[in-house]
C-alpha cells in the first residue's frame, strides 16, 4: 500500500506517500514551540506518529529558516559513536576532513539557520541529547526537532506529547484515518450511518494509534467490518478479562501488531522476523540471500514479501520501488520474533556474510567495468555495512572478520567521501591487532590513504608503520600499498625526492606481486607527483602507461578519472589547453557518473582554471563555486598542496580583477548551490549563456530616471527631498527605490554609494 517512488538526496524530507489526517493542533503546537525555543521533542509510545507529525511540521515551518531543513533519520543507525557522521552526511558534508566530524557539523552550522530534525531518537537518546545541546550551545541559528519515545533530557527542550488520533462518538480523526486506509483495500469504502458504530468501536477499541488502526484495515481484505470488530472485541476481551478497561497504549498496538502477525501465513511470519537483522532497506536479493533457508525456500520469498507488503508490514521505496523497508515499532517485533526462534545468531551471521562477499567482490574485482554498478548497490547498503562491521567488532572471537569487512571496503569510502567514517573503523581494528601482523598493516595502510587525501600528518606515520610491518612479514603486497600511499603523503606535503624513493621501491614490489590495483594508481600518484615537480612530459607518459594497463574500453571510474586529471593538469601546465580541458572534462564525466565527490573536486578547479585562462571568468568563479561544496570542511582544498592552491588563487583574482567582489561572490554562491547534474553539463558542454545566472544588477540596467534617483539617494537625500528636487511625486520614488535595490542588489540605500562606484569603477 506504501510507495515510496522517490529518490532523495540526504537530508531531505521525503514526499508523503499515504494520506494524512488530522493533528491540526498538535502541528500548531510544535510550530508555536519552535518559534519560542530551539529544542523540541516529540514524544509519545512506537505508531502514534510522531515521525508524521514532526516531518509535516518540518515542512510547514521550513520558509522560517533561510537554509531550511534537514532530515537525519535514526532507525538505521547503531553505533551512537557514529552520529556526528550520520548528520554530517545528511548536511551533506563531505566527511574529507580529518578532525572529528563533530567540528566540522559545528563549524557548518555554525553560520547557518536551519532547523535539524533527528527522527527516532529513543535508542541513542545519550548521544542526541549530547549532539543537542552542544549545537544550542555553539551555534545561535540552529534548532532541533527530536522525534523519541522519551525525551532526551536536554536543558531547554521543550516536549510535545502526542496523543493517539481522537474517537468520538460520530466520527473523529481516527475514523478518517481508517476510513482512508480502508479505500486502499476497497475503493467503495465509506462511513455512513449504517457501518459508522461498528468503525467507531473498532477505533476506539485500537485506542485510536495510528499504525493500530493501519494494521487492521488489512484484515478488511478477508472479513467485513461486522466481523472484524466482532473478532477485535473478543480479542481484547480475552486480554482485560472482559473488563472494559482500555489496554495501556504499548500494549493496545502490540496487540494489534500480534493480532496483524497472526493473519500471516507461516512462512510470511518467518521472513518478518528473519527481516528484522536489516538495519535499513533491502531488495529482493538481499532478502533471498540472508533470509532464505529451512521452511522458507528462496522460490517462496517473493510470494512471502508480497503477503507482507499487502499487510502493510514492509513497505516500498526507492525510486523504482524495488527496495523495501519496515517501521521500527514492526523490526522491533520481527527481532522479538527472531530470538524465540533462536535465529537470531545464525541470521547476523548471514547478514555478515553477504556484505562480506560484496566488499570482497568489489575489492577483488574493482577494476572491472561494472565498478560503478557494485559501487552504487554497496552504497544503497551503507546502514547494513555498519552494521556488519558492528557485528563483527562485537561478536567474541571475529576480529580477522571485521579486519577483513573493513579491509576490502577501502576504496568504498574514497568514493562514497566517507574518508573520516573509515578511518574510524580502521582505528578499531589497529586497536583490535595491536602487534605485527597483517590485519594491522593493511589498516594503517588504508588509513593513510585516507588520511592522506585530508592533508592529515598523522597519514605519514601510518603509511611508515605499515611499510616497517609489511616489510617484516616479507608480505609483498601490503609492503608494496603500503609505500604507495606513502608516496601519496609525501607528494601531498611536498616532499618530492623521499615521495620519489617510496614510488620507486613500490613499484618494483607492485611489478614482482602482480598487484595491479597497486600498480595503475602508484601510476596515477607518480604522474601527479611528477606535474608537480615540473616534470610534465614524465606525467603525460606515466598517465599513458596507467590507461594503457586499464585498456581502452575500460568502463572503471577511479582511477581513471585521476589518470585523466592529471594529464588535463600536466597538459594544463604545458600550455596545451584545448586538450587540457578535454581531459578534464572526460574526468569529470566519469567522476560524475561514479559519484565520487572528491574527483569532481579536482576536476572541477582544473576547469576553471582553464575557463579563467581564456578570459571566460564568470564559469571560472562559478566552477569554483561548485567545486566549494565538495571540499566543505576538508580543510584539504586540492590535496592542501601548494602549487594547486596557487592555480586556484590565481583564478580568483583574475576573476576578481575582471568582475569585481560582489558579482564574484554571487556567482560563486550560486554554482555551490546547483545541482551536480547541471554544473557537469556545463563544465562539460560550455552551455554557460545558459546556466550562468545574468548579474543580479548592472548600472546599465538602470533607467535613465533610476540612475537619477540612485545618485540623489547615494548622496543621502531622503525621499520627500529626491521627490522635491525631481519634481515628481514622492511615490514614484518609492518605487523607483525599490526597483533600484533589487537590480543593485543590495539591501539598503546606505550601500547604494558603494555598489555604483564599484560598477563604474
Ligand atoms: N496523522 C496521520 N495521518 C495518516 N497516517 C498517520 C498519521 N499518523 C501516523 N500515521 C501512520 O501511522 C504509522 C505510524 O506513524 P509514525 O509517524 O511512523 O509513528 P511513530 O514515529 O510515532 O512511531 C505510519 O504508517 C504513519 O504513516
Ligand atoms: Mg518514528
Amino acid at each position: 500500500m506504501t510507495l515510496a517512488l522517490v529518490r532523495r538526496r540526504p537530508g531531505e524530507l521525503p514526499v508523503e506517500v499515504t494520506g494524512f489526517v488530522g493533528r491540526n493542533k498538535e502541528l500548531t503546537r510544535v510550530d508555536e514551540a519552535l518559534r519560542q525555543t530551539r529544542m523540541v521533542t516529540v514524544t509519545g509510545p512506537g505508531g502514534v506518529g510522531k515521525t508524521r507529525i514532526a516531518l509535516r511540521s518540518a515542512a510547514r515551518v521550513a520558509g522560517r529558516y533561510a537554509h531550511g531543513v534537514c532530515l537525519v533519520e535514526l532507525s538505521e543507525l547503531r553505533d551512537p559513536e557514529l552520529l556526528p557522521h550520520t548528520v554530517a552526511n545528511c548536511l551533506g558534508l563531505p566527511e574529507g576532513d580529518p578532525r572529528p566530524p563533530l567540528d566540522a557539523v559545528l563549524d557548518h552550522l555554525r553560520e547557518r539557520n536551519l532547523l535539524l530534525i533527528l527522527d527516532t531518537c529513543e535508542h541513542l537518546v545519550d548521544a542526541c541529547a549530547m549532539l543537542s545541546d552542544i549545537l544550542l550551545h555553539e551555534t545561535t541559528g540552529v534548532s532541533v526537532l527530536a522525534t523519541s519515545r522519551q525525551p532526551l533530557d536536554v536543558p531547554g527542550e521543550h516536549i510535545c506529547p502526542i496523543a493517539p488520533l481522537p474517537v468520538r462518538a460520530n466520527g473523529g480523526d481516527a475514523v478518517e484515518l481508517f476510513a482512508q486506509r480502508a479505500r486502499a483495500v476497497d475503493p467503495a469504502f465509506t462511513v455512513h450511518d449504517g457501518n459508522r458504530a461498528d468503525v467507531v468501536a473498532l477505533c476506539r477499541r485500537l485506542d485510536g494509534m495510528p499504525l493500530a488502526i493501519e494494521l487492521a484495515t488489512v484484515r478488511l481484505r478477508v472479513l467485513p467490518l461486522d466481523q472484524l470488530v466482532a473478532r477485535l472485541e473478543d480479542r481484547f476481551r480475552l486480554l482485560t478479562g472482559g473488563r472494559r478497561t482500555a489496554l495501556p497504549r504499548h500494549q493496545t498496538l502490540r496487540t494489534a501488531i500480534e493480532w496483524s502477525h497472526e493473519l500471516c501465513s507461516e512462512q510470511e511470519q518467518l521472513l518478518w522476523s528473519r527481516l528484522s537483522v536489516f538495519a535499513g532497506s533491502f531488495d529482493i536479493a538481499a532478502i533471498e540471500e540472508v533470509c532464505a533457508g529451512g521452511p522458507l525456500p528462496r522460490e517462496d520469498i517473493l510470494e512471502a514479501l508480497v503477503g507482507l507488503v499487502d499487510k502493510s508490514v514492509v513497505q516500498r521505496e526507492g525510486a523504482d520501488g524495488s527496495r523495501y523497508r519496515m517501521l521500527d515499532t514492526l523490526r522491533e517485533y520481527g527481532a522479538e520474533h527472531l530470538a524465540l526462534r533462536g535465529e537470531q545468531a545464525q541470521l547476523r551471521e548471514r547478514h555478515y556474510a553477504r556484505y562480506l562477499r560484496l566488499a570482497e567482490e568489489f575489492d577483488r574485482h574493482f577494476l572491472a567495468d561494472d565498478q560503478i554498478k557494485r559501487y552504487r548497490a554497496l552504497r544503497e547498503q551503507h546502514p547494513d555495512i555498519r552494521l556488519a562491521i558492528e557485528y563483527a567488532l562485537a561478536a567474541p572471537g571475529k576480529d580477522s572478520e571485521a579486519a577483513a569487512l573493513t579491509g576490502s571496503l577501502w576504496p568504498y569510502w574514497h568514493i562514497a567521501g566517507l574518508h573520516t567514517e573509515g578511518r574510524y573503523w580502521y582505528a578499531k581494528i589497529t586497536d583490535r591487532f595491536p602487534g605485527a601482523v597483517r590485519e594491522r598493516a593493511w589498516a594503517l595502510a588504508q588509513s593513510a590513504y585516507l588520511g592522506a587525501f585530508q592533508a592529515d600528518p598523522r597519514a605519514l606515520d601510518e603509511a611508515e608503520e605499515c611499510v616497517r610491518i609489511a616489510d617484516h612479514l616479507d608480505d609483498p603486497v601490503v609492503a608494496g600499498r603500503g609505500r604507495v600511499y606513502l608516496n601519496l603523503s609525501l607528494t601531498f606535503m611536498e616532499r618530492h625526492e623521499e615521495a620519489a624513493r617510496a614510488a620507486e621501491e613500490a613499484y618494483r614490489i607492485l611489478e614482482e606481486a602482480g598487484d595491479v590495483v597497486g600498480l595503475v594508481t602508484l601510476e596515477t600518484q607518480i604522474g601527479y607527483m611528477q606535474h608537480l615537480s615540473g616534470q610534465l612530459d614524465e606525467a603525460l607518459e606515466v598517465c599513458e602507461r596507467g590507461l594503457r594497463r586499464l585498456g581502452e574500453d575500460s568502463k572503471e571510474g577511479w582511477v581513471r578519472g585521476y589518470l585523466h586529471f592529471v594529464t588535463g593538469v600536466a597538459r594544463f601546465r604545458r600550455g596545451e589547453y584545448e586538450q587540457s580541458r578535454a581531459s578534464g572534462a572526460t574526468a569529470l564525466r566519469i567522476k560524475h557518473e561514479l559519484g565520487d565527490g572528491v574527483g569532481m573536486g579536482y576536476c572541477l578547479e582544473l576547469l576553471a582554471w582553464l575557463a579563467g585562462h581564456d578570459g571566460r571568468h564568470e564559469e571560472a568563479v562559478w566552477l569554483l563555486g561548485a567545486a566549494d561544496p565538495l571540499w566543505a570542511g576538508a580543510g584539504a582544498r586540492l590535496g592542501g598542496t601548494s602549487l594547486m592552491e596557487e592555480f586556484h588563487q590565481n583564478a580568483v583574482r583574475a576573476a576578481h580583477a575582471a568582475l569585481g567582489e560582489q558579482r564574484c561572490a554571487e556567482l560563486r554562491a550560486d554554482g555551490a548551490r546547483r545541482p551536480q547534474d547541471e554544473v557537469v553539463a556545463l563544465a562539460t558542454g560550455r552551455q554557460a549563456k545558459e546556466v550562468i545566472p545574468a548579474p543580479r544588477s548592472q548600472t546599465h540596467e538602470l533607467t535613465r530616471r533610476e540612475h537619477e534617483v540612485a545618485l540623489l539617494a547615494s548622496e543621502g537625500l531622503s525621499n520627500r527631498e529626491i521627490a522635491e528636487r525631481l519634481v515628481i511625486s514622492k511615490r514614484t520614488v518609492d518605487a523607483h527605490l525599490e526597483r533600484i535595490l533589487a537590480k543593485l542588489g543590495v539591501p539598503s540605500r546606505g550601500e547604494i554609494a558603494a555598489r555604483l562606484s564599484e560598477l563604474d569603477g
